[in-house]
């Protein structure tokens, strides 16, 4: 805020819960810049009510499937974003997922609290492995191999899934597959795919019936890349063992969603870059980015770089 203050005039949204389409466009008319949250849908209608003077959009995120790209492209508007400085803590919190979804951490904390704890016994509250267990991550980007170096430490196999063919760093021991090997031999599956046409609903009937019925699905990529209604199925009979969440469609998740219901479902509230370090370099970052668009400069972190070539 200060060093974007300090450079232009800003028009800043006051409240907690973000801004309505209509909030937006009665706003954005003859501005510079626009500096986003991924809770802002950013649509080429958008773009065309700021006006021929919109000269960029930073997207607070790495993730910019809430912003159309090919609309600012096509408008010449470089789109930044903040890659690379969410990648630890992303990575820390589909692990803290994991553990806490394999080993029913929150189930079992929450049982302490209702008086369900009776006594220690052989067959109380069994959970999965990670040891000597096979994780798959689909989408091996930066975040998707982060979860890669630290599944190294608990002593997991490691496969993954990409759609390119991606040779692991050294010291990682991780095998490319294919999906439905993946799906097939994993015993927990971090997704970690950017959403795009083709991810929307990767996770549904079909490859939920292909896991293991121990299969841990952990997801901290984007929401719709789960068909939530396959996931409540699947979960509900015992199809796989259980699932962890860090998004969800929508967000915020209605606290009477049936997933709710499900004591093998664990769901966070879109916090897998909520440590205070990342979210200040995020800022740092968002400001950078829209600082140098309104100067007329390249992006440090532009999603679409063609717009330089025009
Ligand atoms: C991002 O930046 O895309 C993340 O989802 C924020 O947590």
């Amino acid at each position: 805020m200060k060093l974007i203050q300090d450079f232009c005039d800003a028009d800043i949204w006051p409240d907690e819960l973000p801004p309505s389409r209509q909030a937006i466009l009665a706003h954005i008319g003859g501005m510079d810049g626009l500096l986003c949250l991924l809770t802002d849908q950013i649509d080429g209608g958008i773009m065309d009510a700021a006006g021929p003077e919109l000269k960029v959009i930073s997207s607070f995120s790495v993730g910019i499937d809430n912003v159309d790209v090919a609309a600012a492209s096509a408008r010449g508007i470089p789109v930044g974003n903040t890659p690379g400085v969410l990648t630890d803590a992303t990575a820390d919190m589909a692990f803290a997922l994991l553990l806490a979804a394999g080993r029913r951490i929150v189930e079992g904390a929450q049982g302490v609290r209702m008086g369900r704890w009776k006594t220690w016994g052989p067959a109380f509250m069994l959970g999965a492995d990670l040891a000597g267990a096979t994780l798959g991550i689909v989408g091996f980007g930066r975040i998707g191999r982060a979860v890669a170096r630290r599944a190294g430490g608990f002593g997991m196999r490691i496969i993954f899934s990409d759609p390119s063919q991606v040779i692991p760093e050294p010291g990682v021991n991780a095998t490319q597959v294919d999906l439905d090997t993946l799906l097939r031999e994993a015993d927990f599956i971090s997704l970690h795919t950017p959403l795009t046409d083709e991810t929307r609903g990767l996770i549904n009937a079909d490859t939920l019936g292909r896991m293991k019925p121990t299969a841990v699905l952990v997801n901290t990529s984007r929401g719709p890349v789960v068909d939530q209604q396959a996931l409540y199925e699947a979960l509900f009979s015992k199809r796989i063992f259980a699932a962890a969440l860090d998004v969800t469609v929508p967000e915020p998740l209605p606290v009477d969603h049936p997933l709710l219901t499900l004591e093998n479902c664990l769901i966070v509230p879109h916090i897998a870059s909520a440590s205070w370090r990342t979210r200040e370099r995020m800022s740092l970052m968002a400001a950078e980015n829209l600082i140098a668009g309104l100067k007329g400069e390249r992006l440090p972190n532009c999603v679409n770089p063609e717009v330089y070539k025009k």
